[in-house]
């Protein structure tokens, strides 16, 4: 599999900025006619390693934390973009709504299907998968206690939170894009094209869960408040998911405890993303005129996912 095209070696689509209102955020206006089509996938995961970066049990399972909380947390968008869709008014909202319900089905799939080879390699993730499936469907889902306006806030809370993960799934999608690193420790091809088509699908819609919550809700104070609460929640999870795999994995017994000292030297590797882009990428989340589209390159997204194998033989 080729690694991804650099973010210079491709054709732009547009390329020009727009400032709406005058004080609003800076709207990078570069997909705006691209239509957010589901690409159906499939992952031969015959010949996959345990270690599929090799030699590397630390880096495989920080990133094979996608695999432990993908599957029900994309499940948990889809059903609660499902919820918001009798609150759009704009009819190119709904579509992209529409589109990113579509694309995160799939992932959803796709992430499951790695989950799933787990157990027959020695490693129960049952234990984790319970709480990540008690954190979705009992704290975060729908609520038939509540109705009326305070069903609508609750919805509308759940809107920020995944407005808040999607900034980070785009900043992923943007490193696993431009991560040579990865290739240089010649990473498992079909691992490195699931996160690569993922990870390009997640700059392409990058926009949708924000446009979202401004549609419903364009005040500042949810934002920051639900990615004060998200951005910690979801660095504690990652962390304990870790520490569950590498306890769990009989390939890596012996291999020492994951630290924080082996993950920056992983990252300096270019193996995980650095810990430096992960916190300067939280913070433009809080710059009032911020929007998802400053975030990444579309272009570079839609270039991957022509040459990407499984997309190439979904498209057939
Ligand atoms: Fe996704
Ligand atoms: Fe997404």
């Amino acid at each position: 599999m080729s690694p991804a095209p650099p973010a210079a070696a491709v054709p732009r689509i547009t390329r020009r900025s727009i400032r709406t209102p005058l004080d609003g955020p800076v709207v990078r206006d570069e997909h705006r006619d691209l239509a957010l089509d589901p690409r159906d996938v499939r992952f031969d995961w015959s010949r996959l390693p345990m270690h599929w970066v090799p030699d590397e049990p630390m880096a495989t399972h920080t990133m094979n934390v996608l695999h432990l909380l993908l599957p029900e947390g994309e499940r948990w968008f889809v059903r609660t973009f499902q919820e918001a869709l009798p609150l759009i008014t704009d009819e190119r909202l709904r579509e992209d709504v529409i589109g990113f319900i579509g694309q995160e089905s799939v992932h959803a799939e796709a992430h499951q299907g790695v989950l799933d080879l787990l157990p027959a390699k020695g490693l129960d993730p049952a234990p984790f998968l319970r709480q990540v499936e008690w954190l979705f469907h009992r704290v975060l889902g729908a609520r038939d206690d509540l109705a009326g306006a305070a069903g609508r806030e609750h919805l509308i809370e759940r809107v920020a939170i995944i407005a808040a993960i999607e900034h980070f799934t785009a900043f992923l999608g943007d490193w696993v894009l431009n991560a040579p690193g990865l290739d240089r420790a010649e990473a498992d091809p079909t691992m490195l094209d699931l996160l690569r088509w993922h990870g390009a699908e997640e700059v392409e819609h990058r926009s949708v869960a924000y446009d979202l919550l401004v549609h419903v809700d364009p005040s500042y104070s949810r934002r920051m408040r639900t990615m004060a609460v998200t951005g910690p929640v979801l660095i504690w999870l990652w962390v304990r998911g870790v520490r569950f795999l590498m306890f769990a994995d009989p390939e890596a017994a012996g291999r020492g405890r994951p630290t924080w000292r082996a993950y920056v030297q992983a990252s300096r590797r270019g193996l995980l993303p650095g810990l430096t882009g992960v916190a300067r990428s939280a913070a433009r989340y809080v710059k009032p005129r911020y929007h998802p589209t400053q975030e990444g390159s579309t272009s570079q997204a839609v270039a991957y996912l022509a040459c990407s194998p499984a997309a190439r033989s979904a498209a057939r």
